[in-house]
């Protein structure tokens, strides 16, 4: 096994008109973060590409990666459920220990996770949370998102420990909501989190199990530091949707004929364009997909 990720996670807890919510922040001792994102696996449905997530983590273990979770881990059909519960083959309460043996060697990697409409599906029919569960029994409760389907991840990305000149990315990560199986449609979902959120540099979702990307530039104007003249600025923003670890035959998708899922998941990269004293210029890189090839099987 590499060696331990060095980055540093601290949580903070935070009141903002009465409302409360658990801040992220992880502190990297480096200019360049890699992470990967695990979502739409849906344990327990017959088409879920079981060696493949075994192999993920395996992967995931041996390179140190963090991960993030963006939900929908299970497949969890009851019987008042959209799917149904005799296209598993393992049952909701077998599909929550499958992943919780699969994670629990790569615990403390987890970097946040939330939960997806299928974790969800308990919580409405029992009041039972399996994604609150999973996060307690892999002893990561801390870095679970309980209040809501989304969270916020402040990086602090640092040329060494210590450093002043820190470069600070904010992720926001959702499960998504809607169909979305169309590319517009997909991004069109994602980018409805800028009505809610400023100052996100990078949304990642899942949910329409495909592969989208963007980036939109921002402008605007903002007083220089002593309030004498206004200067202009730009932001560039990232949106990634996070494909899904699915097969197609005997699909819902295929009954549907809705398109296939895009067997991949993301690793990703995050740092600066230049590597001077003040950084300004952000970029991101989707290093590569672990998706269904020789070296990297998701089957
Ligand atoms: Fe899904
Ligand atoms: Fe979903």
């Amino acid at each position: 096994m590499k060696e331990m990720p060095k980055w540093k996670a601290e949580f903070f807890d935070d009141v903002l008109d009465g409302e409360w919510a658990r801040l992220f922040k992880i502190t990297v001792p480096g200019p360049i973060f890699k992470f990967i994102v695990f979502c739409d696996w849906h344990a327990g449905n017959e088409t879920c590409c079981y060696s493949g997530i075994e192999h993920l983590c395996r992967y995931v273990e041996k390179e140190g990666l963090p991960w993030v979770s963006l939900g929908d881990l299970v497949e969890n059909s009851l019987r008042e459920s959209a799917g149904s519960v005799f296209e598993q083959n393992l049952m909701p309460h077998t599909q929550e220990k499958y992943i919780k043996d699969l994670l629990y060697p790569i615990r403390n990697q987890c970097l946040g996770m939330i939960e997806g409409n299928h974790e969800y599906r308990s919580k409405r029919a029992s009041d039972q949370s399996i994604a609150a569960s999973l996060a307690d029994k892999l002893g990561i409760a801390d870095r679970y998102f309980h209040l809501s389907w989304e969270g916020i991840v402040s990086l602090d990305l640092r040329t060494y420990e210590g450093s002043r000149h820190p470069i600070t990315w904010t992720l926001l990560g959702v499960h998504g909501t809607g169909g979305g199986y169309s590319p517009g449609a997909s991004l069109n979902a994602i980018h409805k989190t800028e009505r809610v959120y400023e100052g996100i540099d990078l949304t990642i979702c899942g949910h329409s199990h495909r592969d989208s990307s963007d980036s939109t530039n921002l402008y605007g104007i903002r007083m220089n530091e002593r309030m004498q003249s206004p200067k202009q600025y730009t932001r560039q923003k990232f949106f990634q949707v996070c494909g899904a670890a699915m097969q197609y035959r005997k699909s819902y998708a295929q009954r549907k004929a809705l398109p296939a899922s895009a067997r991949e998941q993301f690793i990703i990269e995050i740092g600066c364009k230049r590597m001077q004293r003040v950084v300004s210029d952000k970029k991101i890189e989707i290093i590569y997909k672990y998706k269904n090839s020789e070296a990297f099987p998701l089957i």
